[in-house]
């Protein structure tokens, strides 16, 4: 009988999702981050379920040939990336195996993955970065990130995922601070000023966004600190305040005040100019997002003939990156304000065909369907993690469009649904895009096609 506080030496017999070693003993499963399938190890047993433990590791007694040094300092106290202590290549492999492994448990056979879309370098391609300020228990002003599965900031100078501009960015808000004297938030009793910092990037525009998250309004020295941070960072193309005074984990609060700048800047997808405000969804990984993209609109097989509809259509993207080689597109996202992005994202880049709706798809869908009378020939279905709703699934079944291209960050939830489509589709590509290096996190775009065409 497995303990807490236990120390066992354990054979690792297999991976988990997020990359984490698993072992068995006495009928436990024990999951252990950081340790490889075919390694042995020792670990400390710190949490015990009825037959799941969580162990931690100690040391490696027989290492993986696909181990490696990580090459972050923060690594093993972040909460951020839990693959770096894998070779690159090797982890694409592993992301493989696991959705192969969870697509077959779904569909009862095996399936082919017809391509990996690797980063060339994967490392500083996130182009938002969103570093907690706050103090530590000396009382001490500090910014990072926060440690797994806690609220503790753990001080990080070179983190591996961030782009470079805009960590130096932080890093000469954070000096400004120091010499300043101006607090950081203490969670605790809900006093200080600076909640987070956030810089965001246009790769493509060399545009940079300061988004500074404060307790109230009053920034002091805040005309110094403008010209401090314009001056050493020349890419910094406007400075925001926002307003967060509630005891909560959401980090941006609804209020902004542009204190430099347009309070808004622009980035390329392709040839497709977006634009990116405080609040508005942009994907982290853009030289992904193309890769992922083009891949979904090569599926897609499209004439320049084709009505389109673009489900969970975020910020309208995926339509609007398509929308030259199709007749009409449809895109429908719950959340109001990116709709009004989207509408505005279409404008800027001169697109008439393209029309987008708030409203849950569940819902929006057949009421379109219904009001409109007109049939896709192909849909983009880009679902947030926990998938399609059983009622969109159905509503696309009964219409049966020629052909849909299923864009998925949760390889579980889309084994689901792709059952439930294969009642009358099939399975004809699966691409895994890499959008998330050093994370367990992985794209999948499949291309389905109605059986008998
Ligand atoms: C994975 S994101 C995709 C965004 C976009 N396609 C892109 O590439 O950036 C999923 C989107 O679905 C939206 N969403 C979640 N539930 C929804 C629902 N029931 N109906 C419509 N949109 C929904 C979310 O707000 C989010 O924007």
């Amino acid at each position: 009988m497995i303990q807490k506080n236990d120390e066992l030496e354990v054979e690792i017999v297999d991976n988990g999702f997020e990359g984490e070693g698993i072992a068995k003993v006495d009928d436990f499963v024990i999951f252990i981050p950081e340790a490889i399938a075919g390694e042995k190890v020792k670990i400390k047993i710190v949490k015990v379920n009825k037959k799941i433990a969580y162990g931690k590791l100690l040391g490696v007694l027989k290492s993986s040939e696909i181990r490696v040094v990580p090459d972050c300092e923060t690594y093993s106290k972040c909460g951020g990336c839990n693959l770096r202590h894998i070779d690159y290549q090797a982890s694409l492999e592993m992301k493989k195996n696991a959705v192969k492994n969870t697509l077959r448990k779904a569909l009862k056979r095996d399936v082919a993955i017809n391509d990996m879309m690797a980063m060339e370098n994967p490392c500083y391609y996130r182009n938002k970065l969103q570093y907690p300020v706050g103090v530590n228990e000396n009382g001490e002003l500090v910014m990072g990130v926060y440690a797994s599965r806690s609220h503790r900031i753990v001080p990080t100078t070179d983190c591996k995922i961030q782009n470079q501009d805009c960590q130096k960015v932080a890093q000469d808000c954070f000096a400004f601070m120091k010499a300043h004297s101006i607090s950081g938030y203490n969670e605790a009793n809900g006093t200080g000023l600076v909640r987070h910092i956030i810089v965001r990037i246009g790769v493509k525009t060399d545009e940079i966004m300061v988004i500074f998250v404060l307790n109230s309004w009053d920034l002091p020295y805040q005309e110094e600190f403008i010209k401090t941070i314009i001056t050493q960072n020349p890419k910094v193309k406007t400075i925001v305040k926002n307003l967060n005074n509630k005891n909560t984990n959401v980090i941006l609060g609804r209020e902004n005040q542009t204190i430099y700048g347009d309070g808004f800047i622009y980035d390329y997808l392709g040839d497709k100019k977006f634009k990116i405000s405080p609040l508005s969804f942009y994907q982290v990984n853009p030289i992904q997002t193309v890769k992922l993209y083009q891949r979904a609109v090569e599926y897609a097989e499209l004439t320049g003939e084709e009505t389109i509809f673009d489900l969970y259509c975020g910020v309208g993207t995926i339509g609007i990156f398509a929308s030259n080689k199709a007749k009409q597109i449809y895109g429908i996202e719950t959340i109001e304000n990116a709709i009004k992005d989207a509408r505005e994202n279409a404008k800027i880049n001169n697109i008439q065909n393209a029309e987008f709706f708030v409203g849950d798809v569940e819902n929006v869908l057949p009421q379109f369907l219904e009001e409109r009378k007109i049939k896709p020939d192909v849909v983009f279905l880009d679902p947030p993690r926990r998938g399609c709703d059983r009622t969109a699934v159905q509503t696309l079944l009964e219409i049966t469009p020629k052909r849909i291209v299923y864009i998925s960050c949760n390889p579980a939830s889309l084994a689901r649904d792709l059952s439930l489509f294969e009642e009358k589709y099939e399975i004809q590509k699966i691409s895994l895009c890499d959008m998330f290096p050093g994370t367990g996190h992985i794209e999948s775009v499949v291309k389905l096609e109605v059986k008998g065409e």
